[in-house]
């Protein structure tokens, strides 16, 4: 590869992210096996709501098939900005402060290029979601890691993040709920906007999770602490609330002038959203909710069997109290993460990833991604079991 042109001249900003080697063996292996169960991806298994589906199959009959405004219908917009008062308690007018981008993704592309220079340093907790890591660092930003330990189940610390502000810091980039950790407390996220308006930072707010929430704990989004929202980029979409990854929708809310900003460099990258998936997103948003709620009684359900799976086999894991995750420590296995991941594939056919792909600090951690249909999730335990009972042995 090194004798192609085109790999020689390549960019300076092209770097190998955290994971990324380990998590391509697996899905080559994976692709060679037969009756794989993949929990590996953060993909819902289930269904786009027929209500949403149908809504795109109309906006395709009825000729939206065409170029949209880059920040997204005004349709949709004005759904986005109804969504954030009913859930969020935010007030953001569609016109000027919401972007309708292709997923939440290409938000926080734009997020970073928006605020990062060359330098400028950016705090992000970590385990994280490492998918994020390239539109921080090719801005020439720079991640600086917040410390966590697995004690208490990898818990921001406000006082860990006040450790890491330098005349440099620029911004906290937070994912809440996080993946592959998923509650962040009400009263840290609180500490997190102390943080940033004493030290006048930006924050990065991923919210794709809101919906993913259990044991009636209520969401509480950064933008909505006093004094935060004009500093704030919130990036959300309906990806994860409705299974609708394929589609590629998502939004950031922010202050006018960021969004002003932006357009054009959005409009550069993709034009716009897929205007049948912006049309899609519409129903989402303004349609019933039930289907949000019937969604995360099956995660629940599923969270509930695999932690008892877990504790059954002797394996910690973090409380999952939000998200799809279960960030399951193997370490009392003897073995690292990846070659757990590795065995467990060839051995069992259950395809999960290592923590490495989260950049977990401790390098003891499997994430194990509860986006299969439950029966196989209930297959995929049984293989588990069997697997490090035989390891045990
Ligand atoms: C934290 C987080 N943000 C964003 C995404 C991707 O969102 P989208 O499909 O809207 O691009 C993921 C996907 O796993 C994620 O875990």
């Amino acid at each position: 590869m090194s004798e192609n042109a085109l790999y020689r001249m390549k960019s300076n900003h092209l770097a190998e992210l955290p994971g990324v080697g380990i998590r391509t063996k697996l899905l080559d292996i994976a692709a060679t096996l037969d009756d794989v169960i993949a929990m590996g991806r953060g993909d819902p298994d289930l269904d786009t709501p027929k209500h949403i589906i149908e809504a795109g199959q109309k906006a395709l009959e009825t000729g939206k098939t065409h170029y949209t405004h880059v920040r997204g219908t005004i349709e949709l917009r004005k759904a986005i900005a109804e969504k954030m008062k009913r859930d969020n308690n935010l007030d953001y007018d569609p016109e000027n402060e919401i972007m309708v981008t292709v997923g939440a993704e290409m938000a926080m592309f734009l997020a970073c290029y928006a605020i990062i220079n060359p330098g400028d340093e950016v705090i992000v907790p970590t385990p994280r979601y490492t998918s994020y890591d390239e539109a921080i660092t090719m801005w020439g930003g720079k991640i600086v890691e917040a410390k966590v330990t697995p004690d208490d189940d990898f818990a921001y610390k406000p006082e860990e993040i006040r450790k890491c502000i330098t005349k440099k810091t620029k911004a906290i980039s937070i994912v809440n709920p996080g993946n592959p950790i998923g509650l962040i407390d009400a009263d840290t996220i609180r500490e997190i906007a102390k943080i940033a308006v004493e030290h006048d930072l930006i924050v990065i707010s991923d919210e794709i999770y809101e919906n993913i929430i259990f044991d009636g704990t209520k969401h509480l989004s950064v933008a909505a602490i006093p004094g935060m929202k004009e500093r704030t980029i919130t990036l959300n979409g309906p990806s994860k609330s409705y299974a609708m990854t394929g589609w590629r929708v998502g939004f950031l809310a922010a202050p006018a002038p960021i969004c002003e900003m932006l357009t054009e460099p959005s409009h550069t990258i993709a034009i716009c959203c897929p205007a049948v998936s912006q049309a899609a997103a519409l129903a989402a948003y303004t349609g019933s909710q039930d289907c949000v709620r019937e969604m995360r009684k099956i995660y629940d359900e599923r969270r509930t069997f695999m932690s008892q799976a877990l504790h059954d086999m002797g394996l910690s894991y973090v409380k999952p109290r939000a998200g799809f995750y279960l960030f399951t420590d193997v370490a009392s296995l003897g073995m690292t993460p990846d070659e757990f991941c590795l065995r467990l594939l060839k051995e069992e056919k259950v395809l999960i990833f290592p923590g490495a792909l989260f950049a977990d600090p401790t390098n003891r951690f499997v994430r194990i991604s509860m986006l299969a249909p439950t029966d196989r999730i209930k297959l995929a335990a049984e293989r588990m079991k069997r697997f490090v009972k035989k390891v045990r042995s």
